[in-house]
């Protein structure tokens, strides 16, 4: 914007605010004095306006759908590198060497197992829980393990706390599968990548030996790779925020799985394919897309619509490509929830009502196809976008912390309730 200011008026008064320029995307207006100046709040629910920080890690352009972390499209980090590779670089903010690659990759494979004591607390959960409520429970016992790397002003303690949330989310993530289907825990193996690793410690038994399909753990971590971070999101905006009170780490993080958790979230590709399997079959399409479009009917098509995408997300094409590697390496042709979900995209695509509101698959639409494919129970795929999404949650973390301008998170309101009045007795209520 040529302007390097913007100017306010209410009534005869005017003041100038400073406008700041980004490397690339919107402008900002800078009302950090707004209220010391003039005496009012800006009011923005949902946040739709407001850039709450400065960041260097993802930039998202929501009108091309276009997805950058630290530079980078997503389309290149998911075709040409792996997740443990993303993850350096979300953290640290440049691609590694070979060295540094390997180096990383060895901390992050010696994290892995997570303190024995752990099995207690999935004991305590009945066997029916969500698993996203054993993952809340789980993570935010690992505050409880960790006393040597909580002091978030040493460096050396912030990346500790970083590696071991990294490396020990597929145990987790996995445990809490097995205790849901009551199989005994499968311990991490350091002679596996890291999405095979997590294929084994969900799908091996004591019975047999267990191999993991190449194609299989090639596809499990793509879906990480394009789970990782996505700028400044509920759940990421929740750890921030958590994290700016100086709370534990872990805590943190289990804030960032409870905000995922929802439906309008992270929860959105659990609640994607219940109603792909509820559609059932291509003749009912359109009777959801009326549901879909009717002021009167709560029901939303999940997996479509995008706070900041107006356009295709970039991640729902490249996780449509990747549910049809998994089919095809399985052998699953016609998968009739694969043809329901194609041409719901089809039909949604074509009517005004999603044309005009830019409603285009987002990332849950198809995640669900290939994760059910993959083995994963239903209830179990919110769980895998929250082992993914720890990276981009730590690294978001990490930069608040280190943000010299940080301070504690701390909102204001548009206050409608009622004015001071004086207390009623009850015999005169
Ligand atoms: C994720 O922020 C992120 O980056 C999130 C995420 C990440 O990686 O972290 O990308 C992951 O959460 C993806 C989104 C997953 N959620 C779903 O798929 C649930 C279904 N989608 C909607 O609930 C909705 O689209 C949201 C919540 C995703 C976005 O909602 P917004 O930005 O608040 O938009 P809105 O609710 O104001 O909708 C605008 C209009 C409304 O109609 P009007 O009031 O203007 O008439 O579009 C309609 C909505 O009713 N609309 C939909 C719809 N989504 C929006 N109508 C039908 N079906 C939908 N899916």
């Amino acid at each position: 914007m040529a302007n390097d200011k913007a100017t306010l008026t209410i009534g005869d008064k005017s003041w100038d605010f400073p406008v700041h320029s980004p490397s690339v995307g919107p402008d900002v207006i800078d009302i950090t004095t707004l209220y010391k100046e003039t005496g009012c709040f800006t009011f923005d629910p949902g946040f739709t306006s407001t850039a709450a920080c400065e960041s260097d890690i993802t930039y998202i352009d929501g009108d091309e759908g276009i997805l950058l972390h630290r530079g980078y499209p997503i389309e290149q980090l998911a075709e040409k590198g792996d997740f443990l590779e993303t993850c350096y670089l979300l953290l640290y903010g440049e691609l590694p060497t070979k060295e540094q690659g390997d180096e990383f990759r060895h901390r992050v494979t010696y994290h892995t197992m997570v303190h024995e004591q752990m099995n207690r607390f999935f004991t305590g959960f009945r066997r029916d829980a969500h698993p996203m409520s054993i993952m809340c429970g789980s993570v935010g016992a690992l505050s409880a393990f960790y006393h040597d790397s909580t002091d978030i002003s040493d460096e050396k303690q912030r990346m500790i706390a970083s590696l071991r949330m990294i490396a020990k989310m597929p145990t987790l993530a996995a445990m809490a599968y097995k205790y849901h289907v009551g199989q005994p825990f499968v311990y991490p193996r350091n002679d596996l990548g890291y999405a095979a690793n997590f294929l084994q410690m969900c799908f091996a038994v004591p019975a047999e030996d267990y191999k993991v399909n190449p194609v299989l753990a090639k596809a499990m971590d793509t879906i990480f790779i394009l789970h990782a971070d996505h700028e400044q999101n509920a759940s990421t905006s929740t750890v921030r925020l958590a994290g700016s009170s100086g709370a534990n780490p872990f805590a943190c993080i289990a804030a960032g799985i409870a905000c995922l958790w929802g439906p309008a979230h992270g929860g959105a590709n659990e609640a994607a394919l219940n109603m792909l399997e509820e559609i059932g079959s291509v003749d009912r399409i359109p009777e959801y897309i009326a549901k879909a479009k009717d002021k009167n009917d709560p029901f939303r098509l999940m997996g479509f619509g995008h706070r900041v995408y107006k356009n295709y997300d970039p991640r729902a094409r490249l996780m449509q490509k990747t549910t049809h590697d998994v089919l095809n390496e399985l052998g699953i042709h016609d998968d009739p929830i694969l043809q329901v979900a194609m041409e719901l995209e089809k039909i949604a695509l074509t009517d005004d009502y999603f044309v005009e509101k830019k409603l285009y698959p987002n990332i849950d639409f198809y995640s669900g196809i290939t994760l059910k494919a993959l083995g994963f129970p239903t209830n179990m795929f919110t769980v895998l976008f929250a082992l993914a999404r720890t990276v981009g949650w730590i690294a978001q973390w990490k930069e608040m912390i280190e943000d010299p301008k940080q301070k504690i998170g701390r909102p204001r309101q548009l206050y409608t309730g009622a004015t001071s009045r004086d207390y009623v007795e009850v015999k005169d209520r």
